[in-house]
């Protein structure tokens, strides 16, 4: 047994447990982290083929009471009426306040589970089995849960912080190509906040060193910034690096374009224009295109200043008539910079290429 371990201590504090192969006996850590109690598992389409029968049998042989919830695979899920038919389901199947919610899956089940699990009875136990390199890193961690509605992303949501994390890195074998580079924009992205070790490991586009050892430091990075910051009023902004762009891009581009990929290019973007205004070193926006591009990920877009700004506008991250930025300053260290609404348009311009 190879296991990493990483403690969140946020709220009443949660482990992290990854490990290849660790969901065949996943029902040993949930009985540690949740007890005896009944799971539910919320899963989508795609991942109940792949491994619902292997953590649904791991549960049973540890004599825990398992029901199941599939979803059709897809973003399109991630609304209201999801959500709905998850709450339906639980009551249905008479799930107490005593019981334990099993999201496993990508960040779409994460987020639609956990929202379902911190409204029924007003909140039940959560246990995050991430199977995307994109809710292993990210969104599996912090406790950031949310639906879109027609007006936008992620525009209802709660804070629910799971009772454990269970990784298995195994699971991303069976990942298409594209959703495992939309999960690597992400860590490149922690290393550009804090670490110039892990950001170098992916110069050769390769996959890292292995792959459970840079999720371990992807989550320790964000585990210590949510726990500095739990409910997103200043240090937890810096994980928002590229994202403003980032978000305006797949606005723009109606959603076809690939959050990883619009990530990619809004850090591109951020760092060659932190060049222009001199808080990023020279040298820096380079590093970073080389290392998107031999990942196979963007470093500009097709879109327009304008178009991008007026999407940028729109943010729900806006605060009043200023939009808060994260820039690097070098590889492994970021700054958070106030700029006017009328300033945005012209630090974009500087750091598109054409
Ligand atoms: N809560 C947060 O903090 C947070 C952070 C970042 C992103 N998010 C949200 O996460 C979502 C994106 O997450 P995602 O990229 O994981 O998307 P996703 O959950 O839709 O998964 C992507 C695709 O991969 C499939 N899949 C999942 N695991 C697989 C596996 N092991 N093998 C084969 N196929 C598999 C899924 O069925 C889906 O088709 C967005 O809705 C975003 O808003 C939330
Ligand atoms: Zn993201």
């Amino acid at each position: 047994m190879n296991r990493r371990t990483v403690r969140i201590n946020v709220g009443k504090g949660y482990d992290v447990y990854i490990e290849n192969g660790i969901l065949s006996h996943c029902g040993e850590l949930f009985k540690k982290s949740a007890g005896n109690t009944r799971a539910a598992i919320i899963t989508d389409s795609n991942v109940a083929n792949l491994y619902l029968e292997k953590v649904a049998s791991s549960l049973k042989n540890e004599d825990i009471p398992v029901e199941s919830f599939v979803f059709e695979a897809g973003e399109k899920s991630k609304n209201i009426n999801t959500l709905t038919s998850i709450l339906e389901f639980l009551a249905e199947n008479r799930l107490t306040k005593a019981d334990t919610v099993v999201a496993l899956g990508g960040g779409v089940t994460g987020d639609l589970a956990g929202f379902a699990a911190s409204v029924y009875f007003r909140g039940i136990n959560l246990i995050q089995m991430p199977t995307t390199l994109l809710s292993a890193v990210d969104s599996s961690v912090g406790g950031k849960t949310a639906v879109n509605l027609s007006s936008g992303k992620n525009l209802a949501g709660t804070f629910k912080q799971p009772k454990a994390v269970i990784c298995d890195p195994e699971t991303l074998l069976t990942l298409p190509d594209g959703e495992f580079r939309n999960g690597k924009a992400e860590v490149i992205k922690y290393g550009i906040l804090f670490s110039k070790e892990l950001f170098d490991g992916f110069a050769d586009g390769a996959k890292g060193k292995d792959i459970g050892e840079t999720i371990e430091s992807c989550v320790a990075f964000k585990g210590k910034t949510v726990e500095n910051d739990e409910f997103d009023s200043g240090e937890r902004k810096l994980l928002n690096l590229g994202h403003t762009v980032g978000h305006s891009i797949e606005k723009c581009s109606n959603f076809t374009v690939p959050h990883g990929f619009a990530v990619a290019a809004g850090i591109a973007i951020v760092a060659r224009a932190g060049e222009k205004i001199g808080i990023t070193q020279n040298g820096t926006a380079k590093a970073i295109e080389n290392v998107l591009e031999n990942n196979g990920l963007p470093i500009d877009s097709e879109f327009s200043v304008k178009d991008l700004v007026s999407a940028a506008l729109s943010d729900k991250k806006r605060d009043g008539d200023k939009i808060t930025l994260v820039i690097p300053q070098k590889i492994g260290k970021c700054i958070l910079k106030d700029l006017s609404v009328n300033d945005l348009e012209d630090f974009i311009d500087k750091g598109k290429k054409y």
